[in-house]
């Protein structure tokens, strides 16, 4: 049987910093709004010249770096994101450039914010097939770039991040090992959360203005109710495949994309609020990049400790979601 184990992990948020009392200016909203609705105080934005895959450079050489892996050791680059550098080439395949290494298999997953779960998976599959690769699994997302400014419901819970960690296959106690991850999708629900400009659907014309259908556009109540319920289930799914109990669970770490949403899946877990870690209020919803930010700030702030069970849950555009049990 394969261990799949963690190597090291990375985060990078770009510098500047975008706060509730910014947003007051450019749109009808408060601090008081978002804050409560959401728990969000700021996030982060890419500057013009930062694309997913120079986000995706400086946590992934973080993660290389703790893992002790040099990048021309690698196998294969996943990057998950939806909002990579461009349609061709991949996130994945810039990143291979920057990093000036040549030869790995490299690609995207886009499964918006459950996007690092299902790249953390198909790293596990193929490291089933080849036990010797070193796996980069990154996920980046510059969604600032998918924001339509002049809508207040959306553009105030978005900002840019990249988290990275490094999978190998290994021994149990060697480092983290990934468990188990459990994955699922209900595309008769994609109209819900749409980015449909630029889609092979909707046809457009070189000159033609870009309207709102290029950005970011979702029914947030809708998404809010989907979001607590799939995630709710699909942890409970993953603990009895894996023979646990809610109160197994040491760490909640869920997606970060509402502060509501991860206090109600922690209280559908009985699991006190100070062992659910959440670091919306830095970031903001960073899509697919959420999860690797939260576990890198997690490990590296000793919020996780050697020995916990940490479970992630994820949910997102698509409907996507899922979730992953780690020990530490
Ligand atoms: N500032 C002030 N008022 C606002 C703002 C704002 N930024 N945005 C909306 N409002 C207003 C609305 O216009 C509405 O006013 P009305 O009652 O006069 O019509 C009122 O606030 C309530 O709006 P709702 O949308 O019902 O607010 P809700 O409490 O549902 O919160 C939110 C909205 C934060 C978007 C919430 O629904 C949510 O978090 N949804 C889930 C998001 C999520 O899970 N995303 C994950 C996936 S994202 C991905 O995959 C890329």
């Amino acid at each position: 049987m394969t261990h799949f184990i963690l190597r090291g992990f990375g985060l990078y948020a770009p510098e500047k910093v975008l706060t509730n009392a910014d947003l007051e200016k450019i749109v009808d909203t408060s601090d008081e709004w978002i804050t409560t609705r959401t728990g969000i105080k700021e996030r982060h934005l890419a500057a013009d010249d930062q694309a997913a895959s120079d986000l995706a450079l400086v946590a992934s050489k973080q993660a290389l770096e703790e893992a002790g892996i040099d990048p021309s050791e690698l196998t294969h680059i996943i990057c998950a994101t939806f909002t990579p550098d461009s349609v061709i080439p991949s996130a994945a395949c810039r990143l291979q450039e920057r990093f000036g290494i040549t030869g790995q298999m490299c690609m995207d997953v886009q499964a918006a914010c459950s996007g690092f779960l299902y790249a953390l998976q198909t790293a596990r599959g193929l490291l089933c097939l080849e036990p010797e690769s070193k796996i980069l699994v990154v996920a980046s997302e510059v969604i600032t770039r998918r924001m339509n400014w002049e809508d207040r419901a959306t553009c105030v819970l978005f900002g840019d991040a990249s988290g990275a960690a490094v999978l190998t296959a290994g021994q149990p106690g060697e480092g983290p090992e990934v468990l188990d991850v459990m994955l699922a999708a209900d595309g008769s629900l994609g109209d819900l959360l749409t980015v449909n400009g630029g889609g092979s659907a909707y046809s457009y014309k070189l000159g033609e203005p870009v309207g709102p259908e290029y950005f970011v556009e979702f029914q947030g109540r809708e998404v809010f109710k989907h979001a607590v319920r799939n995630m709710t289930e699909i942890s409970e799914a993953i603990l009895e495949r894996n023979g646990l109990a809610k109160s197994d669970v040491d760490v909640l770490l869920p997606h970060q994309a509402n502060y509501r949403i991860i206090d109600a899946v922690g209280r559908r877990f009985d699991i006190p609020e100070e062992r659910v870690f959440s670091n919306i209020h830095k970031y903001g919803n960073t899509s697919a990049a959420a999860i690797p930010v939260a576990l890198t700030e997690a490990v590296h702030t000793g919020f996780i400790k050697p020995g916990n069970l940490v479970l992630i849950p994820a949910f997102g555009g698509g409907f996507t979601w899922g979730a992953a049990l780690i020990r530490f």
